[in-house]
């Protein structure tokens, strides 16, 4: 039990940059994809499809995709940052602003700024080094037995997700959730580039490598009284 705690604490997301010349150990790669079969998804509809990119070539033609910036992203981004550590553990939520390139961390941006701010670089290389990019598909017309908007569907997804987090963590593998590749025009890109049939929609995706770099950085949490409630709305002391 403790040990499940401990590894669910330690996971955390590697926006690193991986080595390039290790190539995913099919047995790791194996064991991950295991995690996400046994998921668990409403109605177990298992209402996803996994697309394994470990071609080079290939990982070098989707850093190659134009990621664009958005100008909602920026802005309700920028509402959510923290500007210092100490800001960031006084809030416990949310993320650090130096994680995100300097024209990303301006006030109230406008449309016109949009053409000026830069494309995160980050993101290209980061795809570049990794050993595999898992894409994770779903078809929105398929839902659980009357989930609205399927919103059963889209929780089951993120089971799956948090499966194969904790797997590829255990195995000392590095994880980072790209949503970036699930944004209309790239996303309409990567469809062309994969064969994804029109029908189905990118979920997410997951870069696994094995980090070149620490992954360390300051992660923050709510504490447990601060997201309880016994017994009834309001009343704190859930812990
Ligand atoms: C649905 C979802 C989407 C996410 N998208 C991104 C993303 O596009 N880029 C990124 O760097 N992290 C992404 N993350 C990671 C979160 O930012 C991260 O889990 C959170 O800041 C907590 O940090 P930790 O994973 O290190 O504990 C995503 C996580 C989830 C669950």
């Amino acid at each position: 039990m403790r040990e499940l705690l401990k590894l669910i604490q330690t996971r955390q997301s590697a926006r690193v940059l991986f080595d390039p010349g290790r190539a995913m150990d099919k047995n790791d790669l194996h064991a991950i994809l295991e995690a996400a079969r046994w998921a668990p998804t409403a109605h177990n509809m298992q209402n996803f499809e996994i697309i394994i990119v470990d071609n080079k070539k290939l990982l070098e033609r989707i850093a190659q995709v134009k990621f664009p910036t958005s100008l909602a992203f920026v802005r309700e981004n920028y509402q959510q940052l923290s500007f210092s550590e100490e800001e960031l553990q006084r809030k416990k939520v949310g993320i650090l602003g130096t994680m995100f390139p300097l024209s990303w961390r301006k006030p109230d941006v406008q449309p016109e700024d949009i053409l000026a701010l830069e494309e995160n670089p980050f993101i290209k290389k980061a795809i570049q080094s990794s050993a595999a990019l898992l894409i994770v598909l779903y078809d929105p017309q398929r839902r659980a037995p009357a989930s609205e908007g399927d919103f059963l569907g889209i929780v089951s997804l993120g089971c799956v997700m948090e499966n194969m987090l904790l797997m590829a963590h255990s195995l000392g593998i590095g994880c980072h959730v790209v949503s970036s590749l699930s944004a209309g025009p790239v996303q309409k890109e990567l469809k062309s580039l994969l064969k994804i049939p029109e029908h189905l929609m990118i979920a997410f995706s997951l870069r696994l490598g094995y980090p070149a770099s620490t992954t360390e950085y300051l992660r923050v949490r709510r504490d447990i009284d601060d997201f309880t409630h016994r017994n009834q709305y309001g009343k704190r002391g859930g812990s």
